[in-house]
């Protein structure tokens, strides 16, 4: 009896885990007079699928000149029960970078996650064909757009086992070192399914 309401009680949270499943991206700004101003911003498909092809569009405005800065990332589940921080591992989650202009370096240099080199050449690959790259650290004042580009994700390392299909929101906080500005801080709410061998 208890068995079959433990089965009942998971395949109903299972139900509306997929019933939650953003179809959009949702964001929102949190900060004040930030130099970083986003007019558009989307990525499809959503849920965002662990192998999959995901197209990145953005239209934002740097209001001025940015240089080096933190990132910091806090990145919740929810659940139906709660939502739970997801902690940084293998630099995914809600970790903070301390150079975000040499990530996509980083990202290639350490692997993370064990499988995420293939995607920080990807977004180097990108930001030099949107003229975005800012090898010194230095940027701006500029519009940066990126047209539905697409970057190919692998799927969910084995190391990351905390990653699942469900709904997850990611607050995004960038620090500038040098004025110790937050220039830019903002809620996003995406959702991810993982996929096995063709199946999510
Ligand atoms: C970006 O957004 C601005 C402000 O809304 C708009 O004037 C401009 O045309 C947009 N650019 C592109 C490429 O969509
Ligand atoms: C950016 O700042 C970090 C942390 O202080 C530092 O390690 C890195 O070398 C800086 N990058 C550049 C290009 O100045």
């Amino acid at each position: 009896m208890k068995l079959y309401l433990a089965l009942v009680f998971f395949s109903c949270a299972g139900h509306m885990l997929v019933e939650s499943a953003l179809h959009k991206l949702s964001w929102s700004t949190c900060g004040s007079n930030s130099p970083i101003i986003v007019h558009s911003l989307d990525v499809s498909p959503m849920p965002i699928t662990l192998p999959g092809h995901l197209t990145l569009t953005l239209n934002s405005t740097l209001t001025r000149q940015i240089t080096n800065s933190t990132l910091r990332l806090k990145v919740k589940r929810h659940t139906f029960l709660m939502d739970f921080t997801i902690p940084c591992l293998l630099n995914m989650g809600s970790c903070t970078y301390d150079s975000v202009c040499t990530m996509a370096d980083s990202m290639i240099a350490h692997n993370w996650a064990g499988n995420m080199a293939g995607v920080g050449t990807q977004i180097k690959t990108m930001l030099t064909e949107t003229g975005v790259a800012a090898p010194n650290c230095v940027i701006g004042p500029r519009n940066v757009v990126i047209n539905r580009y697409q970057l190919t994700l692998p799927g969910v390392s084995s190391l990351l086992s905390l990653v699942s299909t469900g709904d997850y929101s990611i607050g995004v906080h960038v620090t500038e070192h040098s004025t110790g500005q937050e220039i830019f801080c903002a809620n996003l709410e995406i959702s991810l399914a993982k996929c096995h061998s063709g199946s999510c």
